[in-house]
């Protein structure tokens, strides 16, 4: 048999490293926590999705009392995103969490749902979107969704 080792590239960047366009979709992410509804676990998410024509469309995970009927912050930003301008590519994603009033020092990574709706996006308008991950202690930027989901389902 033949092994596969898998690389994956991430940068571990401090705010003032980043471009304008990146701090401002971290900006809009960590403004959109305020829309977190989150009485179970009080942990607020913010998502924020540039377009490839500027536009920003925010999200914010949203819980219910049925546990999984509830949705993550990226999810919500990626399918409104999709829902309000079908046609437009999405380029970027960034996320900001916080627990009451601070925001996390360690970038909050997506979980596995949410990867696989990132990959899905790219799929759908065939192109990488970058991702922004804020952490106050240092942002984490990824170019795609490939170093966060190695050997990821696509459509066949
Ligand atoms: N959550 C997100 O919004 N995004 C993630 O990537 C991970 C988790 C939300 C779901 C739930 O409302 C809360 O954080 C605690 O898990």
């Amino acid at each position: 048999m033949k092994e596969y080792k898998v690389e994956s590239v991430f940068y571990l960047c401090e705010m003032k490293e980043l471009s304008k366009e990146d701090r401002e979709l971290i900006d809009a992410a960590k403004r959109a926590t305020k829309g977190s509804y989150a009485p179970f676990s009080r942990f607020c998410v913010g998502a924020a999705v540039r377009l490839l024509d500027g536009t920003i469309v925010t999200g914010a995970n949203q819980e219910n009392a049925a546990y999984p009927s509830g949705l993550c912050a990226e999810r919500t930003a990626l399918f409104a995103a999709g829902a309000q301008y079908p046609k437009i590519p999405v380029v970027a994603l960034a996320i900001a969490a916080r627990k009451g009033r601070g925001f996390t020092k360690k970038p909050v990574p997506p979980c596995g749902a949410c990867r696989q709706v990132i990959s899905g996006t790219e799929d759908r308008h065939g192109r990488a979107i970058r991702i922004l991950l804020f952490g106050s202690d240092g942002v984490i930027a990824c170019n795609g969704i490939a170093p966060l989901l190695p050997l990821r389902f696509t459509e066949f």
